[in-house]
């Protein structure tokens, strides 16, 4: 069913969030519905950047590494992370890409299950997290072990060291149960390894609750910290002295700026890091991660579920798409919408101002960050799709596939 424009425009008035989006820059004229890949510039970031830039890097120069609190950013930065995931602060370091992450922390794993071998994961996961597991697996001894969603729980067999789950499906918007999934892992002895890469600002994470031993997420996405934001990492306080990330670096080191000759591990999550920060990228991510002060995080959730679920039905009436339908329950704060010619179609909808992303073949994603969405925007989106599917102006040379959309 398609939302009418008063029930839109009383659910924006009734929004306790919705004082969040003046926190952003954005562009008039656009309905930004791509939160899922790079979430939009905060407000505060360029001044930001502009004072690091020209104060603390050009007045301050190396000095900053003290009197800034260069030095300290991944650790002082991550702690403000651990709230979105409910870690405590000692546990998060912002650092690196969600990637290496992946790599430093499955290595730990792995060497803290000795005489098991197997990396177990979902088959359809984010491709990178296969990617590194296969490459740590190789370089380990181990083996990588993928299956579907159904099967995990039979999967847990006595070899299996490490369970690797992303918590909110990047396709599919599937929320694992955290809880549950963490005590099955443990009851077979396994390890568990988070990728909250579109959990972490979108939905409600509970790391330390929960179980979780190690997690990763990325800052460009939801935490709104920019292209290529540094990702964050959560080791969990019963791992600080035993887990061993086989990627060691002076960062991680227990006294960087002793040049000792031996690797010696600092003590808790800051073992993990490797080299020298990128401030400007970690001063950004700053800014990113400051927009959700004071915001309850059970609340976006919920807002983002609602938008979700009003933008699926609206589509769900249009002609020559397909909805893939939200799961019940929780799920993340994006959907599906598949159309054959998605790529041109994603154009078309971009040329008019209504930003989604695509993955091929066919679906286009739609996200629905709740700090920046307005109720107004789901009625804008679809009726600009509306307008695109049946005219028929997708089919316009214009909109030829020429690389990537988004
Ligand atoms: C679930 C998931 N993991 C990992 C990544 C990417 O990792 P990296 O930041 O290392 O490129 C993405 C990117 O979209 C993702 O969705």
């Amino acid at each position: 069913m398609m939302p009418s424009a008063a029930q839109l425009a009383a659910l924006d008035a009734a929004d306790p969030l919705s004082h969040a989006r003046d926190r952003f820059r954005l562009p008039p004229g656009v309905v930004y519905l791509d939160g899922n890949s790079l979430g939009p510039l905060p407000a505060a970031l360029p001044d930001r950047l502009a004072q690091t830039v020209a104060g603390e890097w050009g007045e301050g120069l190396i000095r900053s590494w003290n009197d800034a609190g260069w030095i300290d950013l991944p650790v002082t930065l991550g702690a403000a992370i651990a709230p979105i995931v409910g870690a405590e602060p000692e546990s998060v370091v912002a650092c690196d890409s969600v990637s290496l992450n992946l790599f430093k922390l499955a290595s730990a794993a792995l060497a803290m299950r000795p005489g098991r071998r197997t990396i177990l994961m979902e088959a359809s996961d984010f491709p990178t997290d296969a990617y590194v597991m296969q490459g740590l697996a190789q370089l380990a001894g181990a083996k990588l072990k993928r299956v579907p969603r159904a099967e995990l729980g039979a999967a847990l067999d006595d070899d299996v060291g490490l369970l690797l789950l992303t918590h909110a499906h990047y396709v599919t918007s599937q929320v694992h149960d955290m809880a549950a999934m963490s005590a099955a892992a443990h009851a077979a002895g396994a390890l568990t390894l988070w990728d909250l890469s579109h959990s972490a600002g979108a939905l409600v994470v509970n790391l330390d609750a929960d179980g979780a031993d190690f997690a990763v997420g990325c800052g460009y996405k939801f935490l709104n910290g920019g292209p290529g934001a540094p990702a964050f990492a959560y080791l969990a306080r019963r791992h600080w002295d035993a887990a061993l990330p086989a990627l060691t670096g002076w960062m991680g080191h227990a006294a960087p700026f002793d040049f000792a000759a031996d690797y010696a591990p600092a003590s808790g999550a800051r073992r993990l890091l490797t080299g020298t920060p990128p401030i400007l990228a970690m001063r950004a991510l700053e800014a990113g991660v400051a927009t959700f002060d004071g915001i309850d995080l059970a609340q976006a959730e919920a807002k983002s579920r609602h938008l979700v679920q009003l933008f699926a039905a609206g589509a769900a009436t249009l002609p020559g798409v397909t909805v893939d339908a939200p799961p019940a329950g929780r799920h993340g704060a994006h959907v599906i919408i598949r159309h054959p010619e998605a790529r041109r179609v994603m154009s078309a909808l971009i040329a008019r101002g209504v930003i989604g992303d695509m993955r091929p073949p066919d679906a286009m994603r739609f996200g629905f960050p709740a700090l920046t969405t307005r109720f107004a925007d789901v009625g804008l989106a679809l009726e600009t799709l509306r307008a695109v599917l049946t005219s028929g102006e997708w089919q316009e040379e214009r909109f030829a596939p020429k690389g990537m959309v988004s």
